[in-house]
C-alpha cells in the first residue's frame, strides 16, 4: 500500500464535480486501499478522491468503530431527516475548524469496490462524515457551510464533551 499526497485548498480540483466510476477493477481496489491508508496516516475519518487529485466519485469513511471501513463509490443521499450542528475539519484545510449544520440521519445508495449496489443508513457523527465526503464529490467544500469558525480553545471544549 502507499501513502498518497493530499491536495490542499485552494487547489481547483477540490471545487470540481467528480465523474462516476464505471470500471470496478483491480486499480480501483488498490486505490481504495491506498486512500484508506492515507486517511489513517493523516489522522482523518474520511477522504474523497479529489483530495488525492482524482476527479472520481470515490470516498472512504472510517470512524475506527463498529461501523468499519465504508467505501462509497458513486454515492447518492436518497433520504435525510433531522438536523445536527457540530464541529468539522478537513484534511485539505489544516487547522481550520468550524460548526456545520448537517442532516442528523441519512440513507445513501452507493456501490462497493466490486460494483455491487448497496444501501447504508447512518446517523449522528457517521452521517456527518458521510455528508462531508459526498459534498467533496460534488465539489462542495465544508468551508462554504461553516456558520461559525472555531478557535483551538472552542474545539477542545467540544472534544471534552
Ligand atoms: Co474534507
Amino acid at each position: 500500500m502507499a501513502i498518497l499526497p493530499i491536495v490542499m485548498f485552494p487547489d481547483k480540483i477540490l471545487e470540481q464535480k467528480c465523474d462516476k466510476v464505471t470500471n470496478f477493477d483491480r486499480n480501483l481496489a488498490m486505490l481504495l486501499n491506498n486512500m484508506h491508508e492515507t486517511m489513517i496516516e493523516a489522522d482523518g475519518v474520511g477522504l474523497a478522491a479529489p483530495q488525492i487529485g482524482l476527479r472520481k466519485m470515490i470516498a472512504v469513511v472510517d470512524l475506527d468503530d463498529e461501523s468499519g471501513v465504508i467505501e462509497l463509490i458513486n454515492p447518492v443521499i436518497v433520504e435525510q431527516d433531522g438536523e445536527q450542528t457540530g464541529p468539522e475539519g478537513c484534511l485539505s484545510f489544516p487547522e481550520i475548524y468550524g460548526e456545520v449544520k448537517r442532516a442528523y440521519k441519512i440513507k445513501v445508495q452507493a456501490q462497493d469496490r466490486k460494483g455491487r449496489h448497496y444501501e447504508i443508513e447512518a446517523e449522528d457523527f457517521l452521517a456527518r462524515a458521510i455528508q462531508h465526503e459526498i459534498d467533496h464529490l460534488n465539489g462542495i467544500l465544508f468551508t462554504s457551510k461553516i456558520t461559525h469558525y472555531l478557535t483551538q480553545e472552542e474545539l477542545e471544549g467540544y472534544e471534552e464533551e
